[in-house]
């Protein structure tokens, strides 16, 4: 296996342009400092001790992330009065994540992020078999996706962020997959309330990677109830529409008066009855080129919170919470349907058998590489 040396990229998540004015400070607010600390979580499946890892900004946000799944567990950000609230869905213990079927809560997903039909594809002209783990369909990597195993971590400090920085093997035929792969994930908290992403693979045989972010997220609060009043922008003409089975047809059909519609802001919940299932589609972003460009846009009235997606991928994952039912209960609360939504930056779904797709495929001589932000301020 060789030896994978990742380039540090900063340029590329630069200029972002919301600023986080608007949710009024607190007097006590000028104490607080940038600040990363970890504790342990408990002991994760095979043995070894998971930990906790807190992340702080001088304006009072707070991000916890575990290295079980590289999953945010809890993110603290303020209304528009400086008080604060935890915005996504998620349990309190690490058990309640291991063993309550968790829908995704805050996961990092991969190899492979959302589903491939049928759970084969041919790369190179061999065909490989995964786990068919969502009725005929493989989804968010398999039965044991980077979700479910414990990642190296360690602290990061950078001038202006704080962070954790995560590293994982996936050997090569784990969950199916060819070549092992050497993946870094770097979560950064600005002082700016930005949650940067940044994601890295490489892998010393051609392979397919698709590496995404699963947080629910309910701009009022994790516990107050359906996000379908949450108004939503997506910066995208065109989505690809899919069969019963949630798998893309293979056409890329525009947006024009449909329901699918959010190049103007609209709340989620105003069409919704018109989409079988309630929304949990791809969108082809408009954007020219890999750069870090604006993907979405949600704003929450009552609180005054927005939220900005940022990312250098072609597509998003639009999934409003519509498998939740009220049988999850995290954080001292029941979620019902709708109570969160996920904003999942990505390759398009089934992209191993859609040639005319951008191109998931990584081979030893590329680098993987993406970048996403969440960014918070207030209106
Ligand atoms: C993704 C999928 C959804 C669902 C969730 C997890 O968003 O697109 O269909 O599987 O993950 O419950």
């Amino acid at each position: 296996m060789k030896t994978i040396h990742f380039i540090v990229m900063t340029a590329a998540v630069a200029a972002v342009a919301l600023a986080p004015q608007g949710c009024t400070a607190k007097e006590h607010d000028g104490e607080k400092q940038m600040n990363v600390t970890s504790k342990p979580f408990g002991t994760a499946p095979g043995g070894k001790q998971a930990d906790i890892y807190t992340l702080t900004n001088d304006k009072g946000v707070e991000v916890k992330i575990t290295n079980y799944g590289g999953i945010v567990t809890s993110l603290k950000v303020p209304d528009r009065n400086g008080d604060f609230s935890d915005v996504v869905l998620g349990y309190d213990t690490l058990d309640e994540y291991v063993k309550d079927n968790s829908p995704y809560f805050g996961a990092l997903v991969g190899r492979y992020g959302n589903r491939i039909a049928g759970g084969t594809f041919t790369l190179e002209g061999k065909q490989y078999t995964l786990a068919r783990n969502n009725g005929p369909n493989h989804l968010h990597g398999g039965n044991k996706g980077f979700d479910k195993v414990l990642w190296d971590a360690q602290p990061v400090r950078r001038p202006g962020t704080v962070g954790v920085k995560l590293t994982y093997l996936s050997r090569d035929g784990e969950e199916g997959y060819p070549g092992n792969l050497s993946c870094e994930v770097v979560y950064e908290l600005t002082g700016e309330n930005e949650l940067k992403i940044n994601y890295r693979a490489a892998t010393d045989k051609t392979t397919v990677v698709n590496l995404t972010h699963h947080s629910y997220f309910n701009l009022a609060g994790h516990d107050s109830g359906d996000i379908l009043s949450h108004e939503l922008m997506i910066n995208a003409g065109h989505y690809t529409p899919v069969d019963e089975t949630l798998i893309p047809t293979g056409q890329i059909k525009t947006v024009d008066a449909t329901p699918m519609d959010f190049r103007k802001p609209v709340a989620i919940g105003s069409r919704i009855d018109q989409v079988t299932g309630g929304y949990d589609h791809n969108y082809e972003l408009d954007k020219a080129g890999g750069g870090l460009t604006l993907a979405a846009r949600v704003r929450e009235k009552s609180s005054g919170r927005v939220m900005e997606v940022w990312t250098t991928e072609p597509g998003i994952q639009f999934y409003s919470g519509n498998f939740l039912d009220g049988t999850q209960k995290g954080k001292g609360v029941v979620y019902e349907k709708y109570a969160g939504f996920c904003l999942e930056t990505q390759h398009f779904p089934d992209s191993p058998n859609r040639p005319q797709f951008p191109s998931v495929v990584l081979k030893p001589s590329q680098e993987y590489s993406q970048t996403t932000v969440y960014k918070f301020a207030c209106m």
